[in-house]
C-alpha cells in the first residue's frame, strides 16, 4: 500500500469545514447543507485521509448493529466516501478504506455495510452484495382495500411508540438496522423544507403498526411517500391499505420502501405495483469469530460447518475455522477441515443469506464439497435481507 496517504480523526473545525465542502462537491449539494450533514453525523465519526498534510477526502462512520434470525450484531455503516477531483485516481479512496476496516477490526467490529456508488472500490476491500433497498409505486386508485379493521390516531413524531414498534417488526427482518438516534432522526425530525405526518395503527393499548408519510409534487402528479411503516398483523397490513387508499381523491401515486418479494402488497387485488428501483447494499465480515458467533441461528438446527476463509486484508480473519450452531447460538473456534472454501466477499453474501451457497458456487464466490454446501444451506437460509434506510 502508498504510504503516501495519512489516515486519521479530525480535530480541528477548520478540518470539519474542509471535509464538508469537498463532500458537497462530491455529492453534488451545497455547502451549507453538506456541513449540516457532517455535523449530524457526528464530527467524532469523521475519517480523513490527507496527503502532504492536506485533506483530500474522507468518508463518514456510523456505529449502530443489523437484525439476523432475531437478534442484532454490531454494524459500523459507513457514509460519505468522497475524494476531492483533484486527488482521484491514485488510490487515495482505497486506502481511505483499507484503514477504515483495520481500525474497525481494532475495534472489535464485526460486520460493516454501506451502499456502493461504485462496487469496484469496495470489492477491493472484502465488501459484497449483502441485501436490497428497493422501492415500489401504486396508483392510489388502484389499492381497492376498503376493509379498516383498525382504528389510525395522528400520533406525535417524538413518541417512544414509534421504536417500540420499529424494533418489534426489526427482530423479524433479516438485514434491518438496529437504527442509532442520527438514523432516527432523518424520520423524526424532517427538514424545515418538510412535513411528515405520523400515525399509529391500532388502539394506543395495544398498537400494532405506524405509518409516517410526506406529500408533494412531481411531474404534475401528487405522490405520498412513506417514509417509514411497520405492521406487525393482518389487521395492521389492511388498515395500512385503507389508510393510503383514502388518499386517492388527491393523491396520485403511492411509494414505499419494502423488499424485492415485498409481503405488504401480498394482499392487493391485483399486481398493480411497480418497482421505483432496487439497489443492494454491501457488506463486510470485519472480524469473521465476532461476525459468525454474534448472530442468531434458528433454534432448530444442530449442525457442524468447516470453513477455510482468505483475507488479503485482515490477516487475522484467514485460516480454517468449525462453526457449531445448536439452541440458536454459534460457536466458532480454529481449525478443522476446511470443507467449504470461501473469500471473505463470499463469506458476506454466505452470512447475509442474499445468495444460497449453491448460487454462490455457480458464481464462483464459494467451493465446498456437496456436504459443505447442504449444512451452509441449512445454517444461513432465511428471507431475503433487506432494509428501510439508505444512509
Ligand atoms: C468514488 C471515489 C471515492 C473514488 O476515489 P479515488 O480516490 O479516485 O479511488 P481510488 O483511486 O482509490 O480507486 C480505487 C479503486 O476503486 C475503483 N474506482 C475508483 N473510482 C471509480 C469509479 N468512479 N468507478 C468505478 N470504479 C472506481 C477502481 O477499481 C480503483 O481501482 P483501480 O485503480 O485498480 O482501477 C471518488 O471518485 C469520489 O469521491 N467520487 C464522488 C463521490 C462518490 O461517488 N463517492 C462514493 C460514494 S459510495
Amino acid at each position: 500500500m502508498k504510504r503516501e496517504f495519512e489516515y486519521s480523526t479530525v480535530t480541528s473545525s477548520e478540518d470539519v469545514q474542509k471535509f464538508g465542502s469537498i463532500l458537497a462537491q462530491c455529492f453534488l449539494a451545497s455547502p451549507d447543507e453538506e456541513q449540516a450533514w457532517v455535523k449530524r453525523m457526528g464530527v467524532e465519526n469523521i475519517r480523513v485521509i490527507r496527503k502532504q498534510k492536506e485533506i483530500v477526502g474522507g468518508l463518514v462512520t456510523i456505529p449502530m448493529g443489523q437484525w439476523w434470525n432475531g437478534g442484532t450484531v454490531p454494524m459500523t455503516g459507513i457514509a460519505g466516501v468522497g475524494i476531492a477531483p483533484e486527488s482521484r485516481g491514485s488510490g487515495a479512496a482505497l486506502s481511505l478504506m483499507q484503514q477504515t476496516i483495520k481500525e474497525l477490526y481494532q475495534n472489535d467490529v464485526p460486520t460493516s455495510v454501506l451502499y456502493p456508488a461504485t462496487q469496484r472500490l469496495y470489492r477491493k476491500v472484502g465488501y459484497e452484495q449483502g441485501g436490497s433497498f428497493c422501492s415500489w409505486e401504486i396508483p392510489a386508485q388502484s389499492i381497492q382495500i376498503k376493509e379498516q379493521p383498525l382504528p389510525v390516531k395522528s400520533v406525535s413524531l417524538d413518541s417512544e411508540i414509534y421504536y417500540e414498534l420499529y424494533t418489534k417488526q426489526a427482530r423479524n427482518i433479516n438485514g434491518y438496522l438496529n437504527r442509532n438516534q442520527t438514523i432516527w432522526n432523518r424520520i423524526i425530525q424532517p427538514s424545515d423544507k418538510e412535513v411528515f405526518y405520523g400515525y399509529v395503527i391500532g388502539s394506543v393499548e395495544k398498537p400494532e403498526g405506524y405509518i409516517i408519510i410526506s406529500q408533494y409534487s412531481q411531474d404534475n402528479e401528487n405522490i405520498l411517500s412513506v417514509v417509514d411503516w411497520v405492521t406487525l398483523t393482518n389487521a395492521a397490513t389492511k388498515t395500512f391499505w385503507s389508510f393510503l387508499s383514502n388518499h386517492r381523491s388527491q393523491i396520485d401515486k403511492i411509494r414505499w420502501r419494502s423488499s424485492a418479494i415485498d409481503n405488504l402488497m401480498f394482499i392487493l387485488p391485483e399486481q398493480t405495483a411497480k418497482n421505483r428501483f432496487i439497489q443492494r447494499w454491501m457488506l463486510r465480515i470485519i472480524n469473521v469469530e465476532k461476525a459468525l458467533s454474534s448472530r442468531d441461528y434458528y433454534p432448530g438446527i444442530e449442525t457442524e460447518l468447516h470453513l477455510e476463509i482468505t483475507d488479503d486484508l485482515i490477516a487475522e480473519n484467514n485460516g480454517k475455522y468449525v462453526l457449531s450452531i445448536a439452541k440458536g447460538c454459534g460457536k466458532i473456534i480454529k481449525g478443522g477441515k476446511g470443507e467449504l472454501k470461501l473469500d471473505i466477499r463470499g463469506l458476506a453474501s454466505l452470512f447475509t443469506g442474499l445468495f444460497s451457497p449453491q448460487q454462490l458456487q455457480v458464481a464462483g464466490k464459494i467451493d465446498g464439497t456437496e456436504q459443505a454446501i447442504s449444512t451452509a444451506t441449512q445454517i444461513f437460509a432465511g428471507t431475503s435481507p433487506w432494509m428501510m434506510d439508505f444512509f
